[in-house]
């Protein structure tokens, strides 16, 4: 899919933009904080109604306006759709969005916070994991909602005592957390299928990268989950928590045999958080019936020269990539590029 056109609004450091960009490669050049990354967002506003770096709609609108607007238009192959999403405040104070989803519209985005998937907590590989699985399948995201909701639920009565009344919400956890560990194996496979081509593409050495998914609890049948619930039952209630669950696995990446979270180098780290966001694309390109557009916020920075060489020939099989870079020198041959300045955008 390609993003034919978009509008800015009042969004960000945005009084106003209007961007066509190229099918292919962008790269988005400039000096610190004149809008790289909020143009990337942007475009990830645009197809998908949502930021890749925050939860938080109050931090998308210019500061001081009173509403944010992103419009555009997306397409793949001869289907095109426009797309058109607000941001406004409402008398709560709080921050409102409208728009309409497009089912076959993804981004795969990549930022500096990506890091955290390789030397951040289990959360942050979890978050991972569902952010890939919910690309693939469309019940993913909903399931999980869902699943956090009878958590809390499960936390109330297990702090409160009421053991006698967890029996209805341990059968909906069961059945919601046994889904829920499917599509994640599901996902973690396709995702070692890619990076094993991926990352010795990227960094061109012949090391053996591994994605393993970590099972607090290793089952596939509902009945198994609450057996096994009520096996803890005791600890559960002293503790006041679920204490088994895919709320509480890890997914572990290995370099050579050696656990990501403990081989040192950051470039290393980078460039792996880096290619599983690559390995993401070809499943969720297959899923979504067209390949998904790529941003890629200072993806380059404290890599090898011939390793960004390896990046931008890896990156350029793809349909179309916003790389940001704020080197003036990006050795690209087929790229459109852009200087961003000063919220705006001047063909560099
Ligand atoms: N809601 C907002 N309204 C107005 N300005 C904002 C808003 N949010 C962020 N900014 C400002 O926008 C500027 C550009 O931010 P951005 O993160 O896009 O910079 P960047 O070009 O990616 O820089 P870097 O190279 O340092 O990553 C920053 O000065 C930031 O403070
Ligand atoms: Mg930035």
């Amino acid at each position: 899919m390609q993003i034919r056109w978009i509008q800015l609004l009042e969004f960000r450091n945005y009084r106003t933009l209007s961007y066509s960009p190229a099918p292919k490669l962008n790269i988005l050049s400039g000096r610190n904080a004149q809008g790289k990354t909020n143009l990337l967002e942007g475009l990830a506003v645009l197809v998908t109604g949502r930021s890749f770096r925050t939860t938080r709609l109050a931090d998308l609108p210019r500061w001081g306006a009173e509403a944010a607007l992103v419009m555009g238009e997306i397409g793949r192959g001869e289907g095109t759709r426009t797309l058109r999403r607000a941001f406004r405040q409402i008398e709560t104070g709080a921050w409102q969005p409208s728009g309409e989803q497009c089912e076959w519209a993804r981004v795969i985005a990549f930022d500096w916070q990506d890091l955290a998937i390789l030397n951040g907590a289990p959360a942050a590989r979890r978050n991972f994991l569902d952010g890939f699985a919910g690309r693939l399948y469309a019940s993913h995201i909903p399931g999980l909602l869902r699943y956090r909701k009878i958590l809390a639920r499960r936390a109330v009565l297990l702090q409160t005592g009421q053991a006698d009344r967890l029996a209805p919400w341990d059968e909906q956890l069961a059945v919601v957390g046994v889904e829920l560990l499917a599509r994640r194996r599901a996902a973690a496979a396709a995702l070692q299928t890619e990076l094993a081509r991926v990352f010795p593409a990227l960094s061109g050495e012949a090391k053996k990268v591994e994605i393993r998914y970590r099972a607090s609890l290793d089952v596939t049948e509902p009945a198994a989950f609450v057996a096994a619930l009520e096996r803890h039952r005791r600890a559960e209630l002293r503790r006041g928590q679920t204490l088994v669950g895919p709320h509480r696995d890890d997914l572990l990446i290995e370099l050579d045999g050696v656990d990501a979270r403990v081989f040192g180098s950051r470039g290393q780290q980078r460039l792996l958080a880096l290619a599983l966001r690559l390995a993401e694309v070809l499943p969720v390109a297959e899923a979504a019936g067209t390949p998904p557009v790529l941003l890629l916020d200072d993806a380059l920075s404290e890599l090898d020269p011939h390793v960004q060489k390896n990046v931008l020939r890896e990156i350029q099989t793809t349909e179309q990539v916003f790389l940001t870079t704020a080197e003036p020198e990006v050795p690209a041959s087929d790229a459109a590029r852009w200087e961003v300045k000063e919220g705006g955008l001047v063909a560099a």
